[in-house]
């Protein structure tokens, strides 16, 4: 079941900036980007056209998305919870978004105001929106394991709600655990009941790794044939809505574990480290990666 080629969806710039306190100038944001661009990424979460009084960091989306240097192999993609965000991802000539709702109905109400089947009305337009547009939709569900609210999450309400989204038209969903809370015994309890109703290629993880867990949970839905995978540069992440949410897994761990078993993302870990250490000394952090690539070699 393992695959060969497994995709990373980098969701550093969104996810993993959306958690800082102090706002990143515009022109840090646009820098990071630029060099995850030039790593051999092919899809990179660019921004979120989210309410500025919800995400402050991300009041900036507009400038990000209109000054970044695309590269014609990645696709940017932007976060959008509802109409109004929608409309300005049309108008940003994004290609694609991502909408985002969870199985646990406190998360949803603190994290987008809505219960869940509101959210599902909402997004109902939306992807109307998009699919008008030529836009693709790709679904998270947040909570998937547990919720720091409301405690453990049931896999089949994980598996109902990922239906729900793929026959509204997202092409994929991202399991995510937000609180970093699985283990691979959990993972694998999950995939074992979703993996029976949905086609394995319709699944993405996105694993936080509060408490160490996220890479060998990704080694765990490797053996369930999942292959893609979202991962976050310098372990940057978490979600301001999700008590006890910390960093997503770090990109450059997650490429030297596939690299280690000889399968291949297309993404350099040398460009990806120098990302890493770039967004680490604009923040002000010790460089996230323990050991250079120079030293591994030698
Ligand atoms: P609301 O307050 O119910 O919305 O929030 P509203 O429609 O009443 O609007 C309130 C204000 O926000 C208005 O401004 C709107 O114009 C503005 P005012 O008139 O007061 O000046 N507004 C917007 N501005 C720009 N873009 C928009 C937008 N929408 C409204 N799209 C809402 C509801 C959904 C908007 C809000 O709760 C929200 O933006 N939430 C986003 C929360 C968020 O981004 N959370 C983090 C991402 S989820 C995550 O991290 C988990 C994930 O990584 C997976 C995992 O780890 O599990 C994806
Ligand atoms: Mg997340």
């Amino acid at each position: 079941m393992r695959p060969d080629f497994v995709k990373l969806i980098e969701v550093g710039p969104r996810d993993g900036l959306q958690n800082e306190k102090q706002f990143i100038p515009t022109e840090i944001k646009i820098s990071l980007i630029d060099k995850l661009s030039q790593t051999g990424l092919s899809y990179i979460e660019t921004t979120s056209f989210v309410s500025p009084k919800s995400i402050p960091q991300m009041a900036d989306a507009k400038e990000v998305i209109t000054h970044i240097n695309p590269n014609k192999d990645v696709t940017y993609g932007v976060l959008v919870p509802n109409v109004q965000g929608m409309q300005l991802a049309i108008a940003h000539q994004v290609k694609e978004i991502s909408i985002f709702t969870t199985v646990s109905e406190t998360f949803c109400q603190k994290n987008i105001n809505c219960s869940i089947t509101e959210s599902l009305e909402r997004y109902k337009t939306v992807i109307h929106l998009a699919q008008q547009n030529n836009i693709k939709i790709r679904g998270y569900i947040s909570c998937v394991v547990g919720c720091p609210y409301e405690g453990k999450m049931s896999p089949l309400a994980v598996t109902n709600l990922a239906e729900t989204l793929l026959k509204m038209g997202c092409y994929q969903i991202s399991l995510g655990d937000t609180i970093g809370i699985a283990t691979p015994g959990d993972i694998k309890k999950l995939l074992y009941v979703i993996t029976a109703k949905i086609p394995v290629k319709k699944l993405a993880v996105h694993f936080h790794d509060t408490y160490g867990q996220a890479l060998v949970n990704i080694y765990e839905a490797l053996h369930w044939g999942i292959a893609t995978v979202d991962t976050s540069v310098a372990g940057l992440g978490g979600c301001p809505y999700a008590k006890g949410a910390s960093g997503n897994v770090a990109t450059e761990d997650v490429i030297y574990m596939l690299n280690g078993l000889d399968i291949k993302t297309g993404v350099s870990l040398d460009a990806m480290r120098e990302a890493s250490i770039f967004i680490s000394e604009q923040l002000h952090r010790p460089p996230y990666s323990k050991v250079t690539v120079a030293q591994m070699k030698e």
